[in-house]
């Protein structure tokens, strides 16, 4: 089965094939002086001297170029620049990376659980030593402000530290036997390699959201990191084998998505999927992976409703409407997508709205004051273009904002759009990019009707005074995350994953290890024996 949609089709090239006799630190130092503005230069370098700037895969241990050498270019969103030239790798590296997988997970698995969470702590005592040079590889990479992209860094950071700590609690159970001479036991042991292919909006935290709870548990992993950001997962596997993660647990292959998909899909050797990203993609890898019958974890696309009610503080609906919309630029699957407001309140909203979004500064993510980074590409500002006048051309009207802004690259201004119905696609996709459209309704019946009519079910929000109104609603949604009276609820401690065509499995929390985890039941017989 092709994965031709996983992530951007990586484009490789050869363009640095004859600088590959020359050292590896060097190669880099090449690229940076021929490619950069000063500016960004200095940004490289300290980056540079960090020593976390890696442009090879990662497998069994060793940085690796792509067999053929070819490379694929890494781009700064903001400016167009090219950052880096990395490893372009396909199914014959993989392949290898799941080999060495497999060999390290014959040792991995056997440490005890005290032993791996030593690591995995170590492994985020590193990550947040490291948190400036981490977030500004992200800021780099896939443009979010500096200060938003630290915040990753402390956030992605946090599951390593709670699934350190979680290594320490698989408990199996004691079941009352049936038979006298029986006992029965459940023992919890891990799933074996996992194949984990990640998003580039969020290019750490995705990572360790996954990584975490599976070496906790005593799997293995090959990770993909997107195309586009691959230089905050290759940094973060340099400081897993400085904190002593043994070579091949933890292996990075990027490049060529559909081939290296498919590898990982094919390979019995992987038992586990886990995916962040679209929904088209996840549907294939979950046909793909019946193949051999593995499992799959899939957080896919969101389209989230923002609800507003009459009876809610209006400065708390504001506050929290902005950050569940414009986190990261709005690209995050748990952006509110629709911005349902009650008909009491919808004109003082709108309004207020408007004067707080008009005031989110625009830019390259290194500007101080800047709280709106660029589009990741322009692919993504063509579907913002393509939903707004959708959306126009069926009568909606553009409050504030409404096309690129005026420092050109992927920039768009912070958009509102009010009179939007659920016959746009504003209210039937996700947008993934800085709009927020708003829909007027007239009843609680009403709201939890347009709120649950579409076949996503990540995340909604609502904003209610009322203690009854929560729970009702809340219980009536049909997601798996609900905000109230809050616009960012993700943390590590608590259950990440949605329902309906949103996904399957959890991540984060308790819950977040069970994915990695098979049940294996025990039945000890004749236990009357002396
Ligand atoms: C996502 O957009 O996939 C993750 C967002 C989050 O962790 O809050």
């Amino acid at each position: 089965m092709s994965l031709g949609g996983v992530g951007r089709i990586a484009i490789c090239g050869y363009r640095r094939i004859l600088a590959s006799h020359l050292p590896h630190v060097q190669r880099i130092t090449l690229q940076f002086s021929r490619q950069m503005s000063t500016e960004m230069q200095s940004v490289a370098s300290r980056l540079q001297s960090s020593g976390l700037l890696r442009t090879q895969g990662l497998i069994g241990g060793k940085w690796t170029n792509a067999y053929d050498g070819k490379t694929l270019e890494v781009n700064n969103p903001a400016t167009g620049e090219i950052i880096a030239e990395v490893a372009c790798m396909g199914r014959k590296e993989t392949n290898d990376a799941i080999s060495s997988a497999f060999d390290a997970y014959k040792s991995w698995s056997k440490l005890t659980a005290a032993e791996r969470s030593k690591r995995l702590r170590k492994w985020y005592d590193l990550l947040m030593a490291h948190q400036e040079e981490l977030g500004q590889l992200i800021t780099l990479e896939q443009g979010k402000p500096l200060k938003e992209a630290m915040g990753e860094v402390g956030y992605g950071a946090s599951f390593i530290e709670f699934f350190a700590e979680e290594a320490k609690r698989v408990y199996g159970d004691i079941i009352p036997p049936t038979l006298p001479d029986r006992r029965l036991f459940v023992l919890k042991q891990p799933v074996g390699v996992v194949g984990a292919i990640t998003p580039w909006n969020f290019p750490l935290a995705m990572i360790t959201r996954k990584v975490g709870p599976a070496l906790a548990c005593g799997c293995t992993v090959v990770i993909k990191p997107s195309e586009l950001t691959p230089l905050t997962a290759l940094a973060a596997a340099e400081l897993a084998l400085q904190a002593g993660i043994p070579p091949g647990a933890v292996n990075v292959v990027m490049g060529n998505a559909p081939d290296i998909g498919d590898a990982l899909l094919a390979s019995p050797q992987v038992r586990k999927i886990t995916f962040t990203g679209s929904t088209a993609v996840g549907k294939k890898l979950m046909a793909g992976a019946a193949g051999t019958v593995k499992r799959v974890s899939l957080e896919l696309g969101g389209n989230a409703p923002c609800i507003v009610f009459d009876d809610a503080d209006l400065d708390v609906a504001i506050k929290g409407t902005l950050a569940a919309k414009f986190r990261n630029s709005g690209q995050t699957c748990v952006c509110a997508n629709r911005v349902l407001v009650q008909e009491g309140i919808y004109d003082k909203f709108a309004d207020a709205f408007s004067k707080a979004v008009q005031n989110l500064k625009v830019g390259d993510g290194f500007r101080e004051g800047v709280v709106q980074g660029p589009l990741i590409n322009e692919a993504a500002v063509n579907k913002v273009e393509t939903f707004l006048q959708d959306a126009v051309s069926k009568g909606a009207k553009v409050l504030l904002g409404g096309k690129r802004h005026s420092l050109g690259m992927t920039f768009y201004e912070p958009t509102i759009i009010s009179d939007v119905n659920s016959e746009m696609l504003l209210s039937r996709e996700e947008v993934f990019g800085p709009v927020a459209p708003l829909l007027r309704f007239k009843t609680e019946e009403e709201a939890i009707h347009m709120a649950n009519d579409t076949n996503a079910g990540l995340a909604a929000y609502i904003f209610t005074n009322n203690v009854q109104r929560t729970w009702r609603v809340s219980e009536a949604l049909e997601y798996g995350l609900v905000g109230v009276n809050e616009g960012i609820i993700s943390t590590e401690v608590a259950p990440f994953g949605g329902i309906k065509q949103s996904g399957l499995g959890r991540e984060g929390s308790k819950y977040g290890m069970d994915e990695y985890l098979e049940i294996k039941y025990v039945c000890l017989g004749d236990m009357n024996r002396n």
